[in-house]
């Protein structure tokens, strides 16, 4: 019996077509607020078909109910931290929805820092649902999107991971890991006609961040998304949302240890 033809489509490299392309998308974490923002502008942008995956199916439906009929809403059980589920995972919904044009990795936990560094346990649960996961599924998403021939995976970093703060190390170090991971996935998929768009926001007003005094150049998830959408149709590689931060952390690199310890952040 003959091998089945795997054809393997140019790389298109900026999906400047891409939003009329980007029929089937997949979202990691559907729940997320900025998820659901960025649902909303590339549905309205031609987005077909959507599914939204995480832990809550209720929670889904509530997402996915008043936008049937904009698009196909479909809802799935992923947990990120089920790592043995993640390449049938990968597979099933394949199976069922053909091609993957986008995948959004929107998932992650910001944990409670103070309480959270005195024990093992908590650390580990935090970099899991942050790094680890993302690193899992991440490689089953591209394994699929390198035998398509196309797709893309767009993730959610952190200025966070930039530069690790004493405050939030352990979010921060385990968006550090995430970023890293996807920007060396990302050159691993050049030529497959896969791609890779890691997005760093700042402080994001959402149901993450509820309570918490806000940061400097704080935007809302729309933004975000509307900054998604922006790269996505530019094939940017790697975006900053809102852009201004990316100054304000270039510098913040650059700080000596000793003065960025006193800096009130
Ligand atoms: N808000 C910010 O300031 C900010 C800044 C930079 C980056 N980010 C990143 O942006 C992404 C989205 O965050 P957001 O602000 O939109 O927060 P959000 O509304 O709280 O969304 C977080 C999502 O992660 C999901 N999740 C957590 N653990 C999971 C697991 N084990 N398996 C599957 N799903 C899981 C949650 O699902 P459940 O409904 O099941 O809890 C929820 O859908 C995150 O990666 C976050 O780290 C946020």
């Amino acid at each position: 019996m003959l091998e089945p033809v795997r054809v393997r489509l140019p790389n298109r490299g900026a999906v400047k077509n891409a939003l009329g392309r980007l029929q089937t998308v997949l979202v990691l974490g559907g729940t997320s607020d900025i998820a659901v923002a960025t649902v909303d502008q590339l549905v309205a942008s031609g987005a077909r078909t959507v599914v939204l995956a995480g832990r809550d199916l209720n929670a889904l439906e509530t997402v996915a109910e008043p936008r049937r009929g904009r698009a196909t809403i479909a809802t799935r059980a992923f947990d990120a931290v089920d790592f043995d589920s993640h390449a049938p995972f990968v597979d099933a919904i394949a199976s069922e929805f053909g091609d993957l044009d986008l995948v959004l990795l929107a998932f992650g936990a910001i944990g409670d820092q103070p309480n959270d560094e005195r024990d093992p346990a908590a650390v580990v649960d935090v970099i899991n649902a942050n790094f680890t996961g993302a690193a899992s599924v991440g490689t089953a998403i591209a394994e699929r999107l390198r035998d398509q021939g196309h797709g893309l995976i767009v993730v959610l970093s952190s200025v966070a991971g930039e530069k690790v703060r004493r405050t939030n190390y352990i979010y921060g170090s385990a968006k550090a890991g995430l970023d890293g991971f996807f920007l060396g996935l990302g050159e691993a998929l050049r030529g497959s006609g896969a791609r890779v768009m890691v997005v760093r926001p700042g402080f994001v007003h959402t149901k993450m961040t509820e309570g918490m005094d806000a940061a400097p150049l704080a935007v809302t998830a729309e933004q975000v998304a509307t900054d998604v959408v922006k790269g996505i149709r530019r094939g940017a590689d790697l975006i900053w949302s809102p852009l201004p931060i990316r100054g304000v952390m270039s510098v913040l690199r650059h700080v000596p240890r000793p003065i960025f310890r006193r800096l009130p952040i």
